[in-house]
């Protein structure tokens, strides 16, 4: 085992065997590990979770993360990756390591993940654009494994079907449920007869989809299917996500019920800010940091902590901006804060004083952080 610092938390990383490496597109992949018994424990995992893998790339360390497309039940760590430029450092990942090479895999962490419910009958909904499908994947299978009466509807974007990675997956599912999941597909760049299926996956398709698909519901004549959604799941680059949750908000879903995983880095709020603050300037922020304790001054409290000290060039722990993914939640230990969103902490966490920088609004005149807690 190795412990490293990494999107400033303490990660443990496990040397793990490929046992199958497989072309899925032209610019897709799969990985596969073999998990010893003694690790086992360390690698159970939700659907919906990830694994850092660490690795060379131009004689550098290079540290990304891939979702899982194994579902719990299957026992195995199945990454699904996809090549983003020819020069990036995941195409030395793949032109690099074969099979039966060892790679360092994290434990798996991530909470794009769902409660499983198999005595309930429920209705969830995924959107997926490109490699986004991947715990969408994993969730999809698990679901229908664990949970009996729940049906499940995948609309599933791309730019066109050459880029398509895992119809063969899904058709299998789709066969195999055939009573309980329908899985719909679309093309940004690829024309097709059905008007429908032509375009992104956005808010306009949306109510597309609720009027044209999701709206007749077999099992209770009084509703829609869309009336009868439990979760949305959400899965791809920050717009769509954005246009799509709102969207969801919109047509009536509550926003907890509104899961998404983000597949880069976005600058902007997933939801819009509606709330106003009363303007304080000159805001001190005390806070710890790998060991250290740093102190500084904001101009004022227009803008989110986070956002703040990267100006200012501290290196504090990030990755979506969003709150989404956790990497720069902390303690709060002294002052008051608005915490404007969060995807990621439970109300446990939240009632023991976490909080996500990159969400949080000062509201007193002295903050105090602890990114070690
Ligand atoms: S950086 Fe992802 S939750 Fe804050």
């Amino acid at each position: 085992m190795e412990q490293q610092i990494y999107k400033g938390k303490l990660t443990q990383f496990h040397r793990l065997k490929i046992t199958k490496k497989q072309d899925l597109t032209k610019n897709t992949f799969s990985l596969e590990f073999e998990i010893p018994e003694h690790l086992k424990g360390h690698f159970k995992f939700e659907a919906g979770q990830y694994v850092s893998l660490k690795f060379e790339a131009f004689g550098n360390e290079i540290i990304n993360d891939y979702s899982m497309t194994s579902a719990p039940y299957e026992e195995k760590i199945v990454l699904g990756i996809k090549i983003k430029t020819p020069d990036g450092a995941t195409s030395q990942l793949y032109k690099n390591y074969q099979e039966g090479d060892v790679l360092s895999v994290s434990e798996p962490a991530g909470r794009f993940t769902l409660a499983s419910k198999p005595s309930e009958f429920r209705t969830i909904v995924g959107f997926a654009a490109g490699i986004g499908i991947t715990p969408i994947i994993s969730h999809f299978k698990n679901i229908l494994y664990h949970e009996p009466r729940t049906r499940l509807f995948l609309f599933f974007g791309n730019r066109d079907s050459q880029e398509l990675v895992y119809r063969d997956v899904l058709d299998q599912l789709a066969k195999k449920y055939s009573n309980r999941l329908q899985i719909f597909y679309f093309y940004s760049q690829e024309k097709i007869n059905h008007q429908l299926f032509y375009g992104r996956l956005d808010a306009k398709k949306l109510n597309l989809i609720i009027n044209q698909i999701l709206h007749l519901d077999d099992t209770d004549e009084e509703s829609t299917i869309w009336d009868a959604v439990d979760e949305v799941l959400i899965c791809g680059k920050g717009e769509m996500i954005r246009d799509l949750a709102n969207a969801c908000y919109h047509h009536g879903i509550r926003k907890k019920n509104i899961h998404f995983e983000l597949f880069e880095e976005f600058n902007d709020d997933i939801y819009p800010v509606e709330k106003e603050f009363p303007l304080l300037e000159n805001v001190h922020v005390d806070f710890k940091m790998l060991g250290k304790q740093y102190n500084t001054q904001l101009p004022d409290n227009r803008e989110k902590i986070l956002q703040q000290l990267l100006i200012q060039n501290f290196s504090v722990p990030y990755s979506c901006k969003s709150g989404i993914c956790g990497s720069c939640e902390c303690v709060l230990e002294e002052g008051e804060v608005e915490l404007l969103e969060n995807e990621y902490l439970t109300e446990k966490e939240e009632a023991q004083g976490r909080i996500l920088a990159c969400m949080s609004i000062a509201k007193s005149k002295k903050i105090k952080l602890n990114f070690d807690f």
